[in-house]
């Protein structure tokens, strides 16, 4: 068997609520419209071989198929067990009427060659559906506001494929807490994970406790915060999180990139980013950076001070005919928006 370039013992790792360990850094696999599938194969190929285990899969994303490639090569090889492996994928938002679920984790779990995920995710609480690129002003004329009701009916087809053993774990993403308040009393198994954006200038701080404190794990995406992302996602008043004076004095004295700064910090809050990069040099770094040299306290609170509460993925892509703006995706004022 190969050994990975980094020693994966060293790699921090995270307990669920189950008491099962996992690593607490995966590679993230969406190419941000700009990477092709080509690219991101070849950066889980190599992230495998660097010792990443953790991998955030999603059909949406348009690659689970050549990323089941390297998933098949690396197993049948003996690079990696089935067992080290965490990989996630997630249901896309036209894939929420009944019946559909069981479809559409048939099709990743065949596109990445895989019998089971060990983590299932619902993508987004809502059924509105947008094309993979479209652009920041595209809207959808069927799209609809957040349902408790209807989100249940996709909840208990969740629940069925966990007890078919075909996901480990299900979870959820792009929740805010009075959406959780709705339908956590109605879940029959709890979602193990959420993934929610979290970078220093985007720390969801009442989330995240929210979660700590219900023992759902947090899984961190846009951990960099995106330098790359696609123009949709881009907004006047964005800021550059590697750019933060208070990431930036922590980088210098220690003599890394702002990047790792971010990575180190989301480990240690504690939760998982899932940073992606097609470039070895920085995804090996990224690995390296975390199996070291921990942040101190006073740099810790330090990034909590680096707050800015600026949402990168605004998500306005997905707003219902009525709605106001992006805001009423997210709940700001402790009610759904209907
Ligand atoms: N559930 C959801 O709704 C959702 C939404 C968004 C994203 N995600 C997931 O989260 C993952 C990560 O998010 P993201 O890709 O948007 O943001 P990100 O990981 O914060 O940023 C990625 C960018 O950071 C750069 N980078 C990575 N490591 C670096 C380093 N050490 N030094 C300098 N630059 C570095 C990369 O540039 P280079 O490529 O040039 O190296 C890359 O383009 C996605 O791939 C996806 O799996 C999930």
């Amino acid at each position: 068997m190969k050994e990975a370039c980094i020693d994966t013992s060293n790699i921090p790792r995270l307990v669920l609520g189950s008491g099962q360990s996992i690593p607490a850094i995966g590679m993230g696999t969406f190419g941000s419209d700009k990477y092709g599938a080509a690219e991101v194969q070849a950066a889980v190929a190599g992230g495998i071989r660097t010792g990443y285990r953790l991998f955030d899969c999603a059909p949406v994303y348009g690659n689970e198929d050549r990323i089941g490639a390297v998933f098949e090569e690396a197993l049948a090889s003996g690079e990696v067990k089935r067992e080290e492996l965490f990989i996630i994928s997630k249901v896309w938002n036209d894939m929420h009427g009944r019946g559909d679920v069981l479809v559409s984790l048939a099709k990743s779990l065949r596109d990445l060659k895989l019998d089971y995920v060990d983590c299932y995710f619902v993508h987004w609480p809502f059924p509105n559906y947008h094309a993979p690129g479209c652009d920041g002003n595209a809207r959808n004329p069927n799209s609809v506001p957040f349902s408790a009701d209807k989100f249940m009916d996709l909840w208990t087809q969740m629940e069925r494929i966990a007890g078919m053993g075909l996901a480990t774990y299900i979870g959820m993403c792009n929740m805010t807490i009075p959406k959780l308040e709705a339908v956590l009393p109605r879940c029959t198994i709890k979602p193990a994970m959420l993934e929610m954006e979290q970078h220093p200038s985007f720390q969801q701080q009442e989330l995240f406790e929210y979660c700590k404190s219900r023992g759902i794990a947090v899984i961190g995406y846009c951990p960099i915060g995106s330098p790359n992302r696609p123009e949709r996602d881009r907004a006047c008043g964005d800021v550059a999180d590697t750019e933060l004076p208070e990431i930036t004095a922590i980088a210098r004295a220690r003599g890394i990139h702002p990047a790792l700064v971010c990575l180190k910090w989301a480990i240690q809050r504690p939760s998982i980013p899932i940073p992606f990069s097609v470039h070895e040099k920085n995804y090996l770094s990224n690995l390296t950076a975390v199996s070291g040299d921990p942040l101190s306290s006073a740099e810790m609170e330090a990034i909590r001070g680096a707050e800015r509460n600026c949402r990168l993925v605004k998500g306005q892509v997905f707003l219902w005919p009525g709605a106001r703006g992006w805001e009423d995706l997210w709940d700001l004022d402790g009610t759904i928006t209907r």
